[in-house]
């Protein structure tokens, strides 16, 4: 059987202040691109808007790519602090990571919101890694499922009326796997991505998407998951931070 490819995504979150991404860039992009070759997976490292100058310079002719962790909903103009899309693509981004629950949680961002950052990012070739997911109390009380189409529902409307074509990767985010060391049961995993598959049939045809899981995920919880049909990469939250745990993931999985 062909060995299947992986799209890992790293998401640094607000780990690493500017000068220590420099540094981490400087001593291990090198070794992370030659791993990464031929190794059949992608690399995609979103570090915080400060950084993303520098990984352009240091990403440049790298097979290593790079994104955002979030984006203005906004095109331009008195919106103090935000950061456009068209910010994003003159800075190189590929990628751009909308609706993490952090940015849910802590910036009131509602799913509505969500959708019209992803038609942002669309509008300016970068693709969209839209963050899903339930919290724990959802997840007890039997509502995920329930959860995840209105998390959804808004991005199905604005595709309907962006009409061109889109790339997007969906990523799976449990909130009660997000930096808590557990990890969903394959079984489980599996039909929540079903459950996803199932509301996308009735997208635009003009829509793909890749599928992707997220929540504690490093070297050992990747390879637990990895059998799983309907998953094509993982969104790695803290392990990202730590190249050799990146590096063993291009070579294990
Ligand atoms: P974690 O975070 O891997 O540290 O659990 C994942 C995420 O929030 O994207």
């Amino acid at each position: 059987m062909q060995k299947k490819g992986y799209m890992l995504i790293g998401n640094w979150k607000m780990y690493m202040s500017t000068y220590e991404a420099r540094a981490w860039l400087e001593s291990h992009t090198k070794n992370l691109a030659t791993t990464l070759k031929g190794s059949g997976h992608s690399l995609v490292l979103c570090p915080s808007f400060d950084a993303l100058f520098l990984v352009q310079q240091f990403l440049k002719d790298s097979s290593i790519e790079y994104g955002a962790q979030d984006c203005s909903e906004h095109i331009q103009g008195a919106y103090t602090g935000q950061v456009s899309a068209q910010s994003l693509q003159d800075l190189g981004c590929s990628y751009g990571i909308i609706g993490h629950s952090e940015v849910r949680q802590f910036h009131a961002e509602t799913s509505d919101i969500v959708a019209q950052k992803m038609v942002r990012l669309l509008e300016h070739a970068i693709t969209p890694i839209i963050c899903i997911g339930e919290s724990h109390q959802d997840y007890l009380n039997g509502k995920a499922q329930e959860h995840i189409k209105k998390q959804l529902k808004p991005i199905e409307r604005a595709l309907t009326s962006y009409k061109k074509s889109a790339n997007l990767i969906i990523a799976y985010e449990p909130i009660w796997s997000i930096g808590t060391g557990i990890v969903p049961e394959v079984n489980y995993l599996e039909s929540i991505f079903e459950f996803i598959n199932s509301l996308t049939a009735s997208w635009p045809k003009t829509t793909t998407f890749k599928l992707l899981y997220g929540g504690s995920v490093n070297e050992k919880s990747s390879i637990q998951l990895k059998n799983i049909a309907a998953l094509d990469g993982f969104l790695v939250g803290k392990a990202s931070t730590d190249p050799k745990k990146l590096s063993d993931m291009l070579k294990l999985l």
